[in-house]
């Protein structure tokens, strides 16, 4: 439920990446209240003075705690980060025993607290976490949110600009599937502006259609790119996470590539995967059915047979 007057967000998970969402959410003032959970209390602690001392530079006044599991029951959406993180030369895939174990223990104490808002996940590998979620918690599926291919959308979308020079506002372009080394883009679903994205590369000489293929590489790989250098990813995921808690708070019905379950999309049944959904209050309020090509029809069957085979192998 959605509460009219206060806007309560909990984080649970105060690493890069929750510190990073909550970064963006006090820059951009998109909650009243703001409660970071973490196994290590002196860290959220620490967390919270530090984010608080900023105050007086942010839009407007949030309340910002170290808080508990107690505080869940009245929070209109519980953001996950928890989780250990992708490591050098480690896929999000290999992260899934370890995070299963952490994702179950949390659930257990949000559905103990007697919350009934949105859960936001976005623990790697994501689709697989929020498969965790959606068994383990009591939450309707519609409730219970990934963040999917948020981020790789609007990695496209970046990379895309940078090529056609156009401003990334304007650039409709979205990678669909897990969120990991299987996903893909949808081109023949990508429109600039007015044009698809097709015709935009068919009529100029500059542009060819193996470039395509390199974005889509630069896009798929930027994670391990980005961890190579900086052992870390989290500035894009936190902005990610704060627009669709954005989305969701101000009942936008915005379009985003988040995680979803998904019953009979091109023959995939009960898996979390990401797909263009509308997001408001209520979660997700529709999976979009895409016109899909019939290869791209068999690479999302290929990338939901690596999520089904992951989720088997942790016994469900
Ligand atoms: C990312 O894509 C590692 O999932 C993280 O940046």
């Amino acid at each position: 439920m959605i509460h009219d007057d206060i806007r309560r967000v909990v984080l649970i998970g105060t690493g890069f990446v929750g510190m990073s969402y909550a970064y963006s959410m006090l820059n951009q003032g998109i909650s009243d209240e703001l409660v970071l959970i973490d196994i290590d209390h002196d860290k959220a602690e620490g967390e919270a003075m530090d984010l608080n001392h900023g105050m007086a530079f942010a839009p407007k006044n949030i309340k910002i705690w170290a808080g508990t599991y107690d505080d869940c029951e009245s929070a209109d959406i519980i953001v996950i980060t928890a989780g250990a993180n992708q490591k050098e030369g480690e896929t999000r895939l290999d992260l899934v025993h370890k995070n299963k174990k952490i994702m179950k223990g949390i659930i257990g104490e949000i559905d103990k607290s007697g919350f009934n808002g949105i859960l936001l996940i976005a623990s790697n590998p994501v689709d697989v976490m929020t498969y965790v979620a959606y068994k383990e918690s009591g939450l309707d599926k519609s409730k219970i949110i990934g963040s999917g291919t948020t981020l790789d959308s609007a990695r496209l979308r970046y990379e895309l600009s940078d090529y056609l020079n156009i401003n990334s506002k304007n650039i409709h372009a979205y990678i669909i599937g897990e969120h990991g080394d299987s996903e893909f883009p949808i081109w023949s679903n990508a429109s600039i502006g007015v044009k698809p994205l097709l015709d935009v590369i068919n009529e100029h000489d500059e542009y060819k259609y193996e470039d395509l293929d390199q974005i889509y590489k630069d896009v798929r790989d930027a994670a391990y790119e980005i961890i190579k250098r900086k052992k870390a990813t989290y500035y894009g995921i936190g902005m990610s996470l704060a627009q669709v808690t954005k989305a969701i708070l101000n009942d936008s019905n915005s379009i985003y590539t988040i995680s979803s379950l998904v019953d009979d999309y091109y023959g995939v049944t009960d898996l979390y995967i990401g797909i263009p959904c509308i997001i408001n209050r209520s979660g997700v309020r529709e999976i979009i059915k895409l016109n899909l090509t019939k290869s791209d029809q068999e690479r999302f069957k290929k990338s939901a047979n690596i999520l089904k085979d992951m989720i088997k192998e942790i016994g469900y």
